[in-house]
């Protein structure tokens, strides 16, 4: 196994044989909440983080022929008098493998003539527009930044072995979470109790939360990030929580458990027809598949599970090719993950999908965030799911739509299921998958099991 310095090198080496020109990536600076001094926790930009590894504020690189040259300032008297002490900037130059530091005044004369990626915040994404005297975009770069960002996606989708170390890490920690979540529900008077049961052992551990989590008894609301609903014995809780890393490194799992510790029948029988399509989707992962098959492969599962339920009526192949699937399952079944929870978003599709693809229009594949065949090294997640969404489901057009494939009545006996979703994190291996988040286990058996210990 490499050391970080050595891991850092090489990922620098491998972006010099990728594109010629200098490139300077900026770290970016924090955000304050509403007044300067109260500000919102510090994360470096994942592009500088994957070359620099380590996340230091206002600071940027200098990226040339493999070797790195370091622009940051000197913390000040203030703030190690707020702060603490911080390392000097020769410190960090030495733990980052840096030929060369300087103040960040310095690079003013040396980014005229290279390429970057914008960040997301948007006082350093004005400054360097300004000092490369250009407009910046992300999402749609131009000339050699695009060709900068191509490089930078090519060398990022494919997981190195000190990566993967730190997604295990965060993975670990985020098994343990779900875990703890699990055993605090029969005790849990609000979703918020619960939420802190999880999240107290992603602090406890010294990380921090990859995105917002989603604990809530509303699974039908995707990204849910309230958690005040009452817990009460007839529900499903669903959870969506995944723990990063101090260097960047992201993991994201949902589990769905009964708050009763009991599956009802109803619940226990549409979380079958989730699970069929994750374990399908998994069993399916391979060099070469292509993710959108993955995708329509849950949508076939789900689609053949409904039908079997008597909830939808038809051929499953023929419902898929219909969207019918995308009323109850209406997201891609996953994503690429990595420094980000959906890794490279920032760059809009430039990662998630094949040069030359774009976003279909179809109800069923408008959300597929990864359009490309996968390959040995990448991490996607798996995450399929079922949920009563009413802004669907009372949709009259939609209804009429699918007036004659889905029996209503028949739905309505599903009243106490709002929203499943049952996720994990797959590393594309030279054979098949590995899932590296299979010490949380999915079946009903096993989460009953959970809730009550
Ligand atoms: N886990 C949140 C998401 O994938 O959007």
């Amino acid at each position: 196994m490499l050391s970080l310095i050595e891991t850092l090198k090489l990922r620098r080496q491998k972006l010099a044989n990728l594109i010629e020109v200098p490139i300077v990536l900026w770290s970016g600076g924090r955000s304050s909440r509403n007044f300067a001094a109260n500000v919102f926790p510090f994360r470096a930009s994942s592009h500088f983080l994957y070359f620099a590894g380590l996340s230091i504020e206002n600071a940027a690189i200098r990226l040339e022929s493999g070797g790195l040259t370091l622009f940051v300032d000197e913390s000040s008297p203030a703030s190690a008098l707020w702060h603490g002490a911080s390392p000097s900037r020769d410190e960090i130059a030495a733990e980052i493998g840096a030929d060369a530091a300087y103040p960040l005044s310095a690079l003013a004369d040396r980014v005229a003539d290279a390429a970057t990626v914008a960040v997301q915040d948007s006082q350093t994404r004005l400054k360097q527009a300004e000092l490369l005297d250009r407009a910046l975009s992300s999402t749609h770069p131009q000339g050699i930044d695009l060709e900068l960002t191509k490089a930078i996606v090519t060398l990022r989708l494919i997981h190195d072995e000190a990566a993967l170390e730190e997604i295990r890490k965060a993975v670990a920690v985020t098994v343990n979470a779900h875990q703890a979540g699990m055993s605090a529900t029969l005790d849990a008077t609000v979703e918020a109790d619960i939420r802190a049961a999880m999240e107290r052992v992603i602090m406890a551990n010294d990380m921090t939360c990859a995105y917002g989590s989603i604990v809530t008894v509303h699974g039908e609301v995707l990204h849910n990030d309230r958690y005040h609903h009452p817990v009460r014995p007839a529900d499903l809780l669903l959870a969506d929580v995944g723990a990063e890393t101090s260097t960047g490194w992201a993991s994201d799992v949902t589990r769905t458990w009964a708050t009763s510790g009991k599956f009802s029948p109803t619940q226990r029988d549409l979380y079958n027809v989730v699970l069929a399509a994750h374990d399908a989707c998994i069993a399916a992962i391979r060099p070469g598949v292509e993710y959108r098959d993955i995708h329509l492969l849950a949508g076939h599962t789900i689609a053949e599970g409904l039908v079997d339920l008597g909830i939808l009526r038809g051929q499953p192949a023929d419902l898929v090719d219909m969207d019918a699937h995308a009323l109850f399952f209406p997201h891609g079944v996953g994503h690429i993950l990595g420094l980000d929870v959906h890794d490279m978003e920032d760059l809009g599709d430039l990662a998630g999908y094949e040069s030359g693809r774009t976003r279909s229009q179809r109800f069923g594949l408008g959300y597929l965030r990864l359009d490309r065949p996968l390959r040995s090294g990448m991490v996607v997640t798996i995450e399929p799911g079922f949920y009563q969404v009413p802004a669907i489901l009372q949709d009259s057009e939609r209804r009429e739509a699918y007036r004659d494939v889905v029996n209503w009545d028949r739905l309505a006996e599903f009243s106490d299921v709002r929203g499943i979703r049952i996720e994990d994190d797959v590393l594309v291996t030279e054979t098949g998958s590995e899932v590296l988040t299979a010490a949380l286990p999915t079946s009903v058996e096993a989460i009953e099991q959970f809730v009550h210990s």
